[in-house]
């Protein structure tokens, strides 16, 4: 197949291009660099185009794909500037979504868990969307868009409502990295790892290789569907400092401070796995445990980024 994936230099797109390699796909990588770094594409063969996804002339001068992967967005979450955040990944999936419409071919993108905001129980991809911030928001009408042509697409359409997402390829995203990232950097130069009040803010943490391999299996999915991609698992920060000790055999506690963001803070999410089950014939294959240990072991240690 030859597929388009947008925001390709990223940290979840330029897993999802050379996993598409790996399995013999052809791939042309779309983006604009404002966030994503080209040592995320060493190794991929495919095409890189650098553009900007809200103008969509490019789409009308590439040769036909088969499908396009969509995760190009602006992903600081506490980004303030509310009309890039929508011109970018509203007006943007627009193009995309109306190129595949146009050409009858399939739609996967990235959506993401902040659509559901505070809850204190598991997820379902049915219950109503109440998203705390403009990030969430653009999200949400990214869904409720694509929901809008799932009948009428000729092929299906599937939006992945991605959870928390930790691994390698995130370094490039500062403040908005993970816990995992964020907490292993601060260990590894034996300082305190410094986390929220109390610690006990629980996520649902989803390796990018699971990630990956989940939405390259999307491109196979029989009906349009919004699915959640976590591992059904609600893990604590404080978990993860624990398991950071243990793999960097260090002890160190952690330091809490007030969260600045409390207001708008999901302190809970878990996702209700039993839709990604039944579409996508899969799950995510990595506990916590095993994330950690292998993002720490084969791709962090000896870094010095
Ligand atoms: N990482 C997570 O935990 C997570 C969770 C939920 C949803 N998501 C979604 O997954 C997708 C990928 O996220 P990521 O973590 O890899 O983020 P990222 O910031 O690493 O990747 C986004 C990429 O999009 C590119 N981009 C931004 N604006 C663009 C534009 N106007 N035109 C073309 N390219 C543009 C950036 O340069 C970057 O390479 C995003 O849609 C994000 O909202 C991520």
């Amino acid at each position: 197949m030859r597929v388009l994936v947008t925001g390709g230099a990223g940290f979840i797109g330029s897993q999802v291009a050379k996993l598409l390699e790996v399995e013999g796909d052809k791939v042309v990588v779309v983006d604009d660099f404002s966030h994503g770094n080209y040592k995320n594409l060493s190794g991929l063969r495919g095409e890189v185009i650098c553009h900007d996804i809200r103008d969509n002339s490019i789409l009308k001068k590439l040769p036909r794909f088969d499908a396009v992967i969509h995760e190009a967005a602006v992903t600081d979450t506490t980004l303030t500037d509310n009309s890039l955040m929508v011109s970018v990944n509203f007006n943007g999936f627009n193009n995309v979504l109306e190129y595949c419409l146009s050409k009858k071919i399939r739609l996967v993108y990235a959506s993401s868990a902040g659509v559901y905001g505070s809850g204190s129980s598991v997820m379902k991809e049915s219950q109503e969307p109440t998203p705390h911030n403009t990030y969430a928001y653009s999200k949400l009408l990214c869904d409720l868009k694509a929901a809008k042509f799932m009948k009428q697409s000729a092929k299906p359409i599937v939006g992945l409502r991605y959870f928390n997402v930790y691994g390698p390829g995130e370094y490039h995203k500062g403040a908005s990295a993970s816990m995992i990232y964020q907490l292993y950097q601060q260990m590894l130069q034996n300082k305190q790892p410094r986390i929220f009040k109390y610690g006990e803010q629980k996520r649902d943490f989803i390796y990018v290789k699971d990630v990956a391999r989940l939405t390259v299996a999307a491109l196979k999915a029989k009906r349009s569907a919004i699915i959640n991609v976590g591992t059904g698992q609600a893990r604590s920060f404080n978990d993860i400092v624990t398991i950071l000790n243990r793999v960097l055999e260090k002890d160190l506690d952690a330091a809490y401070f007030d969260n600045p963001y409390a207001s708008v803070y999901q302190n809970f999410t878990q996702a209700d796995t039993a839709l990604l089950k039944s579409t996508l014939k899969s799950q995510a294959h990595y506990s916590l445990e095993e994330g950690i240990q292998d993002y720490v072991k084969k791709h962090l240690a000896g870094r010095t980024f």
